[in-house]
C-alpha cells in the first residue's frame, strides 16, 4: 500500500480502531453488545471487524478457555446472585468510558453489589 516500514521494525496493528471502523459499526463508541443479537459476526478471528482474541498465527490461544470461563462465571452470578449498582444507580447511565492501553480497562472500575437469591 506504498508505506516504507524500515527494516527492524516493530508493527503495532491498531485492532481497537479496525474494530471501531465507522463504515462497518453504527455507533462504534457506543457499549452496545445487544448489536451482536442475530448477528453473524464471530469472534474467533476469521471476521476483521471483530477481534477480541487476535487472528492469524499469533492469535489468543487461550480462547476456549476464556470463553467456557467467562461463560460459566456469568451464567453462575445471573442464575445464583441479584444484581445492583451503588446508590441506586441507573444501569443504563452507568460509565462506559474506556481508559485507552496496550489493553483496554474500565476507565472506572465498576463496582457491583451482589444478594445471593434465597
Ligand atoms: C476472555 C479472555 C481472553 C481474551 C479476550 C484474550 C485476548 C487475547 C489477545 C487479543 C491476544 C493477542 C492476539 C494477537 O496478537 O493477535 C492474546 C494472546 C495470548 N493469550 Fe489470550 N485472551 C484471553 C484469555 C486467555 C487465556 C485464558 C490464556 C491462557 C490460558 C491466554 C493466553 C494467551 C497467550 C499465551 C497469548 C500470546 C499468543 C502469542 O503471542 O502467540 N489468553 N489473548
Amino acid at each position: 500500500m506504498n508505506y516504507t516500514i524500515p527494516q527492524n521494525s516493530q508493527v503495532w496493528v491498531n485492532v481497537w480502531a479496525i474494530n471501531h471502523d465507522p463504515k462497518i459499526w453504527k455507533d462504534p463508541h457506543a457499549f452496545k453488545p445487544e448489536r451482536f443479537l442475530g448477528s453473524n459476526v464471530d469472534f474467533t478471528g476469521h471476521d476483521y471487524e471483530f477481534l477480541p482474541f487476535g487472528g492469524g498465527r499469533r492469535m489468543c490461544p487461550g480462547l476456549p478457555s476464556g470463553v467456557k470461563s467467562l461463560q460459566t462465571l456469568l451464567a453462575l452470578l445471573v442464575l445464583e446472585y441479584d444484581w445492583s449498582l451503588p446508590n441506586d444507580e441507573d444501569p443504563a447511565k452507568l460509565d462506559m468510558a474506556e481508559k485507552f492501553g496496550v489493553t483496554l480497562s474500565k476507565e472506572k472500575p465498576l463496582e457491583l453489589i451482589f444478594k445471593r437469591r434465597e
